[in-house]
């Protein structure tokens, strides 16, 4: 029995900010952007928490396959920007959809978080320890984002994408294979300072802007650029696919030039490449399952595509799965 993707939507905030409105309080440029990192434009939340963009994305998950919120039974949410450190995000979706039924936790792999998720909630349906797992990849970066700091402010936007996990008896289509990596000695490099146990939150953690992402934006980059594309490489080797096998690279959006790496890599035209960076920016956890709900949403996606999902992130963490995709047309 293999674990498939049967349900998949999105939802992006309505407030769009290009990349002149940063122009106009901080020292940087529509192309500095663009070039450096093809972003255009991204939506930020003005008004709620992490949770209040999963639970529309969640709706519509339930109305495309005709379930009740009672009928979930495990909900996954992975984030970096909780709408609280505890309870978890997925308690207050839980609540806010009226799933009454439903257990569940948060994971925090940013990033990478719903590639990690994915993997997990595939091996959880398949080992019967769940009947549907409603996974939830969703951040509100403009929560943590220091819009003083114009080498990351810029690179970051909100949204969320969600999917439904059910079991399938054809197995081959679903989750088919990941592998997936971490190596703690790159947390230096990406991480929130302070807000956790090893530094409580304080007026000095304020007034040094500790709450926020900081990042050694090129370390970072030479080091997601061999991470995604080792990882995709190898899936592919050890799968025996070949580029025209492929149908979609599905990555991680946080830097064209990281993309386009990796799409090298494994050999792939551009058309055969996800991308939304370029409206979005990087929205974390979200940019991967907001790319999956757009491509089905567009009829882009046929029943047997091989779709290599790519991702890199915080920890380090980073990894590439293999999906072969089951629905067949269009959202109703
Ligand atoms: N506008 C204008 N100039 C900017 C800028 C901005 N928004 N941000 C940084 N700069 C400047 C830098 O200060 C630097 O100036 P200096 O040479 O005078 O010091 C110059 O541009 C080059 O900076 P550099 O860091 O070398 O640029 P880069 O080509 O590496 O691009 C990132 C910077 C952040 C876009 C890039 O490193 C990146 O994408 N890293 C990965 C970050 C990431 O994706 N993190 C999320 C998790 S995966």
């Amino acid at each position: 029995m293999k674990a498939h993707i049967s349900a998949v939507a999105h939802y992006v905030p309505p407030d769009v900010f290009d990349n002149n409105w940063f122009a106009s309080f901080l020292d940087t440029s529509d192309q500095w952007i663009r070039e450096r990192t093809g972003i255009i434009e991204r939506r930020f939340l003005r008004k709620g928490a992490t949770s209040d963009m999963i639970v529309p994305a969640a709706r519509a998950v339930l109305e495309q396959r005709g379930l009740s919120p009672a009928e979930i039974d495990c909900i996954i949410v992975c984030t970096v920007t909780p709408d609280q450190f505890f309870p978890s995000t997925a308690a207050n979706v839980q609540r806010k959809l009226g799933a009454s039924n439903a257990w569940g936790f948060d994971l925090n792999a940013a990033c990478s978080g719903f590639v990690y998720g994915l993997w997990v909630a595939a091996k959880l349906v398949e080992a019967g320890g769940a009947r549907n797992v409603l996974l939830c990849g969703a951040d509100k970066m403009s929560s943590i984002i220091n819009f003083e700091d114009r080498a990351t402010c810029v690179l970051f936007g909100d949204g969320a994408g969600v999917v439904l996990l059910e079991p399938t008896d054809d197995d081959s289509v679903g989750v088919l294979d990941a592998i997936i990596r971490m190596d703690g000695e790159g947390g230096r490099y990406l991480y929130m300072p302070a807000g956790g146990s090893l530094r409580p939150p304080s007026l000095e953690t304020v007034a040094n802007k500790e709450h926020y992402v900081h990042q050694d934006g090129q370390t970072v980059f030479k080091a997601a650029v061999v991470g995604m594309a080792d990882v995709s490489a190898a899936i592919m080797e050890r799968n025996g696919l070949q580029p025209d096998d492929v149908a979609w690279l599905v990555p991680h959006q946080a830097n064209l030039r990281i993309i386009d790496a990796t799409r090298r890599r494994m050999g792939l035209p551009e058309e055969k490449v996800a991308i939304n960076i370029d409206r979005y920016g990087n929205t974390t956890a979200a940019t991967i399952p907001i790319c999956l709900s757009e491509l089905y949403r567009d009829g882009k996606l046929r029943r047997g595509d091989n779709l290599i999902l790519a991702s890199f992130g915080a920890g380090y963490t980073w990894g590439s799965l293999w999906l072969r995709w089951s629905l067949q047309g269009t959202p109703e």
